[in-house]
């Protein structure tokens, strides 16, 4: 299997000029990453196609002289994964007739036998994609009297794999269809206007009422709305949505990048993630979570995801090791799906994702799922594969993210935990667990996470410092430890800078061989207990010809003492939301370093947002 990122979607029927608005939707999802756009219109009963690698601006400029005035659009950004970034391998494509035109999100896993099969009967290929491949078995199905949706209905029985897929005809030109298996598709319903794509924020501009087309649906679009079916043809009742994001929220509003923009929302996030969550006696108030008796009966937690939502991972384990006194684990999603954990039947998995699509943690729920195991998951897109798969899930409540390096949902994701943690408690009785005064503190958390911001000023001045580093470490212990990894992860993702990261007592058994001039360390010292020992581990480093960057609280009088440079943070009367905290000045110095070095900041290079193919 290879990896794929994500594609963009677009779809559009209905008055507008729709490649106008199909441009405007991909423009919207172009946080996904991609090498090639192409866009299919029906126009005279034709379909044109027009497709060039690169940039989106390169699609646009071949339409420089105005775009044409057709109802009917649909278009594609691609990142590559069958075939290299080329005119020809860009999405849309033909099928052997060209009767009709696709788009696809996903892989095909059988195209290599189909197209074998196909090739036989007489196909000729342009391209090395699997997308081709899924257009011909369509065009195969698509015989005189079928109907377009009938034939996909028809070909999607023959594909293995993950797909969105998107289809427009010649011989029915007023209707867009798709089919979605484990690829995501969004339907939007306007006033006489119908449109899809692979993403919400797409859409925000053109409708609020969304419709999130299940697995195994085909879905046919009129101007006037939306038919439903399943893979037997039945018709199928739809609920639409209502999306109330702001659409400022899912654009920049003013910053210079999303990053930025989602790094200085943490404290709006964390309100949000705790709106009606805190009851006015100080308890925890999840609804839709396990009760008593469930938590009674758990005796291990497993956790699974990937990149930043690992690291978020492993501080719930931090807290309900700590605090529950509860065994858990975390596993990469994609080490445990092929692992053969050990699950007992008194096991609960925990799946966290900010896009709640990620293909290896989607496989490893699936895994749980056949052993029986209950799971529960921590995502942020309602109506995304995890969070519709899970027993349970708790929604981040961070809006939608759009740069790549994850920030804020981060640090909705550590919130929902220590929610959950304190939920647990309640449901178990613990009277050891200080639950007023943990909701009370994460009450004030917002307010704290506002003043974390002023550390900017300071992280500049570090950064350009920082700016020629051979490598920077990133230490801490107990929490502190934790998110220095993804402090970490962002410097590396973003700013493209080598790191090394571990807990500060482990430097004297190896890592500190790579200390020499022009390394520097970022510390998180939020834990006032083990101050002097990082003490220790500053000079260390110092000693070497290296320089610090410390991160620490408010009323500490040692370390500032000490380190080149310091970030005194607001003291919240629990430790680990300090931790937690200190993830604001390494996002913004992740930041500041790859915006002082050139780097795309919102779409760093070889990365995308959503992975949804393994
Ligand atoms: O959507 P998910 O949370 O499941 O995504 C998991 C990772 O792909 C993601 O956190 C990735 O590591 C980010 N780029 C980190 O900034």
């Amino acid at each position: 299997m290879c990896k794929q990122i994500m594609c963009g979607i677009a779809g559009y029927v209905g008055p507008r000029k729709a490649v106008d608005v199909v441009f405007d939707q991909l423009k919207r999802l172009e946080y996904r990453g991609y090498d090639s756009a192409g866009v299919a219109y029906l126009e005279n009963g034709d379909i044109n196609v027009l497709k060039r690698a690169g940039k989106l601006n390169e699609l646009t400029g071949l339409m420089a002289d105005g775009t044409p005035n057709v109802h009917l659009a649909i278009a594609h950004s691609r990142w590559a994964t069958h075939g290299a970034p080329t005119d020809e391998n860009a999405h849309p494509h033909f099928d052997q007739f060209e009767q009709i035109s696709i788009i696809h999100n996903g892989i095909i896993e059988n195209y290599l036998d189909l197209k074998a099969e196909l090739a036989q009967q007489g196909s000729e290929f342009r391209s090395d994609t699997d997308t081709e491949v899924a257009a011909h078995v369509i065009g195969c199905e698509y015989t005189e009297g079928v109907a377009l949706e009938e034939a996909v209905r028809r070909a999607v029985k023959r594909l293995r794999g993950a797909y969105a897929l998107v289809v427009v005809s010649k011989r029915e030109p007023e209707k867009i269809v798709c089919a979605r298996n484990a690829s995501p598709l969004v339907i939007g319903l306007g006033e006489g206007e119908t449109m899809l794509a692979s993403d919400i924020p797409a859409l925000l501009p053109y409708t609020r009422s969304v419709i999130i087309l299940e697995d195994d649906r085909i879905a046919v679009l009129l101007p006037e709305g939306v038919r439903v079916t399943n893979l037997d043809g039945q018709e199928l009742p739809v609920t639409p949505l209502h999306i109330d994001w702001d659409v400022s929220a899912a654009e920049k509003g003013g910053y210079e990048h999303f990053m930025l923009k989602e790094i200085h929302e943490q404290p709006e996030v964390v309100r949000q993630c705790l709106a009606g969550r805190v009851d006015d006696k100080g308890r925890a108030r999840l609804d839709n979570v396990f009760g008593q008796s469930v938590w009674n009966n758990t005796d291990r937690i497993v956790i699974v995801a990937c990149g930043t939502s690992y690291h978020a991972g492993l501080m719930g384990k931090y807290l309900f090791e700590k605090l529950l006194r509860l065994p858990t684990d975390v596993f990469h999603a994609s080490e445990f799906r092929y692992g053969d954990p050990v699950l007992s039947p008194n096991s609960l998995a925990l799946f966290i994702s900010q896009s709640g699509e990620t293909a290896d943690t989607l496989a490893a729920l699936k895994l749980c799922q056949a052993r029986r195991i209950r799971t529960l998951g921590i995502v942020n897109v309602i109506g995304s594969s995890i969070a519709r798969e899970c027993d349970r899930t708790i929604i981040t409540q961070a809006g939608p993210e759009i740069s790549v390096a994850s920030t804020k949902a981060f640090t909705a994701q550590v919130i929902a935990l220590v929610l959950l943690m304190l939920h647990v408690a309640q449901e178990k009785e613990m009277p050891g667990v200080r639950v007023e005064e943990i909701t009370r503190d994460l009450l004030e958390l917002p307010e704290l996470a506002q003043r974390a911001m002023l550390a900017e000023g300071e992280i500049i001045r570090a950064a350009e410092k920082m700016r020629d580093a051979k490598l920077v470490f990133f230490l801490g212990r107990g929490a502190d430890a934790l998110v220095a990894l993804e402090g970490a992860l962002k410097l590396k993702e973003i700013a493209y800078v080598a790191t090394q990261e571990s807990p500060a007592g482990e430097m004297k058994h190896g890592p500190l061989a790579l200390v020499e001039k022009g390394v520097f360390a970022v510390m998180g010292a939020t834990e006032s207990e083990m101050r002097e020992k990082l003490a220790s581990n500053i000079k260390e480093m110092q000693a070497r010809g290296g320089q610090v960057l410390a991160i620490t609280t408010e009323g500490d009088d040692l370390i500032p003492k000490i380190a080149e440079f310091v970030v005194r943070l607001p003291k919240s009367g629990s430790e680990f939301l300090n931790a937690l905290l200190s993830i604001i000045p390494m996002q913004l110095l992740a930041y500041h370093l790859a915006r002082l070095n050139g780097c795309e900041i919102d779409q760093p290079r070889n990365l995308a947002k959503s992975v949804t193919v393994e």
